[in-house]
């Protein structure tokens, strides 16, 4: 049997990690996880309980009362919170406007973290978010930093937002985006950043196939090696 290596894809929002994650982990035939929709789950139950998003305390209390599980569905990764699906809940401006807050709490990620690498303890996994090269996986066999310009990034949730019938101003995105990457590059514990041994591939000008195809070689190419 071959060997299965862990994947770790990092970068800023929309710059295409979740869609050429779940691509190659369908070609391997390895389990997908979505980093993000973990922080994005937690801030969910914070903003429902009017918890102050500022409070690590509070933000604690509810973390270890609650269940976060990711699993396959037909179109793609569901998201279920104590036992609910919330994949579409967790996408909604106001989740999105509040995550990096949430996201800052040093023992939130401590606690983020045990989970997440608990789900790729047999390898087999592509995970994606902003610290699993430095954090999460630092021994990940393949380590991937997708980037794209603020402009390219805010218009392709722009094409996402008018695809699904959704309002969409593009100057606010670019607006929105660029602050959520201030703060998640900007925060103390865990900010987003290119690990050492991480590859960066700039995805301005490139199609998911193109993306794809870079990470499914590096991922070969480490599979093939002892
Ligand atoms: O899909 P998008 O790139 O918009 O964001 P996401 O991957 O769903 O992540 C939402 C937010 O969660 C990020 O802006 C970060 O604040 C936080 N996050 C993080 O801090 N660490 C991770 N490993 C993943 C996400
Ligand atoms: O997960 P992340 O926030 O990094 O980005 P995403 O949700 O995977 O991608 C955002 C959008 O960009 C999706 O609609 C993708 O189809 C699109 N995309 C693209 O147009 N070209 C690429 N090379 C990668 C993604």
């Amino acid at each position: 049997m071959s060997k299965r290596i862990s994947i770790a894809i990092d970068g800023p929002a929309a710059a295409g990690k979740s869609t050429v994650a779940k691509i190659v982990a369908e070609k391997l035939s390895y389990i997908y996880i979505d980093t993000g929709a973990m922080y994005r789950a937690l801030t969910y139950k914070a903003i429902q309980k009017n918890a102050s998003l500022e409070d690590e305390a509070s933000l604690m209390e509810i973390l270890n009362n609650t269940v976060i599980e990711l699993q396959p569905g037909e179109k793609g990764q569901l998201i279920y919170l104590d036992g609910l699906d919330v994949t579409n809940e967790i996408r909604t401006s106001e989740v999105t406007n509040s995550v990096s807050i949430v996201s800052m709490h040093k023992l939130v990620r401590e606690e983020m973290v045990l989970r997440q690498q608990s789900f790729a303890l047999n390898g087999g996994v592509v995970m994606d978010g902003r610290d699993i090269g430095t954090h999460v996986l630092p021994h990940a066999e393949v380590k991937i930093f997708l980037l794209a310009s603020v402009d390219e990034r805010a218009v392709r949730r722009h094409n996402e937002n008018i695809q699904k019938g959704y309002p969409s101003d593009l100057e606010k995105l670019k607006e929105e985006i660029s602050l959520r990457d201030k703060l998640d590059s900007e925060r103390e514990v865990a900010p987003l950043k290119k690990a050492d041994d991480a590859k960066e591939i700039d995805t301005t000008s490139l199609s998911i196939c193109q993306v794809v195809d870079k990470i499914m070689d590096l991922a070969i190419e480490r599979i093939g090696s002892k």
